[in-house]
């Protein structure tokens, strides 16, 4: 199976590019069987990069290479978190082996992606906030929220029937939200409250028992969450935040909007792709 291979790489700083550039193409050159030859290349260009196995909402249409990565949900007395693994210094990642019993390692490789491996939140060891803060602009309901307050599960629940004229009522209520804030940022996240996810962590759909492991310690009382990083060229797209998705089919699914890439919050799949390498830090 061929590994996908970014081809946007950081977004911030032209050194980052040309470093982002060269641990890419080296990457991708080495291939699938070249793993750990791809470990001593990505530490020539950065740290921490090279063939990560990530669990996404799947990319059912359109130019982007796969799904977007989904980040696990712990909700601590009512407020939204993204879960962030253990910095392990060795490894040189934070990371949770065999995530859920999954047999799944989830690390922060996975967000090592489209310019988001120079983010300082994502670095491993980074002190940033794991709780997803409310960002305006997608839906009218989060305007009625402080920008940067914390998502809450009562935010949600009218999530059974939620709808705002965008395809079908009831499939569930999004928010955006940012994710691993420092001071300098975070990085965009969607979250989805839905019966769907529900269902899916009860074992109600056919899922591969690895993904289905991972789903189940993933989710929460019907919420799910990605990194909303459109894997093609890197734009932010969202689940029924775009009028026009009813022209490419992706009125009930996520669509971005730049290429018409569609993604399915609904099907969780296992995927592998070469992380980009994070640039050396040069404080802190
Ligand atoms: S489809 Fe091209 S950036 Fe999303």
């Amino acid at each position: 199976m061929p590994l996908d291979e970014d081809k946007y790489p950081a977004e911030t700083g032209r050194r980052r590019f040309v470093s982002g550039v060269v641990g890419s193409a080296a990457l991708s050159a080495v291939g699938v069987g070249g793993a750990a030859a791809a470990d001593s290349l990505t530490d020539a260009a950065g740290e921490g990069g090279g063939t990560t196995t990530f669990v996404a909402v799947e990319n059912i249409d359109g130019p982007a290479p796969r799904g977007m990565p989904i980040i696990p949900i712990q909700i601590d007395g009512g407020t939204l978190k993204g879960h962030w693994p253990e910095y392990d210094e060795e490894a040189g990642v934070a990371i949770e082996q065999d995530y859920g019993g999954s047999g799944i390692d989830y690390s922060s490789a996975w967000f090592q992606y489209c310019g988001i491996q120079t983010a300082s939140g994502i670095y491993p060891q980074a002190d940033a906030e794991n709780t997803f803060l409310n960002s305006q602009g997608s839906f009218d309901w989060q305007s009625d929220v402080e920008k940067g307050a914390p998502l809450t599960v009562d935010m949600f629940d009218d999530y059974e029937e939620w709808g705002n004229g965008i395809g079908s009522a009831g499939l569930g209520k999004p928010a955006g939200a940012t994710w691993r804030q420092t001071d300098d940022g975070g990085v965009p996240v969607q979250v989805l409250r839905s019966t769907r996810i529900e269902k899916i962590a009860n074992g109600e759909t056919d899922l591969p028992s690895s993904v289905q492991s991972f789903i189940e310690a993933a989710t929460d009382q019907g919420f799910i969450a990605w990194l909303n990083k459109c894997t093609h060229f890197c734009c932010v797209p969202g689940f029924k935040t775009q009028e026009g998705s009813a022209n490419f089919g992706a009125e009930n699914r996520i669509y971005c909007q730049c290429h018409q890439s569609v993604y399915n919050p609904f099907s969780p799949v296992q995927k592998q792709f070469v992380a980009l390498p994070r640039p050396p830090q040069t404080d802190g």
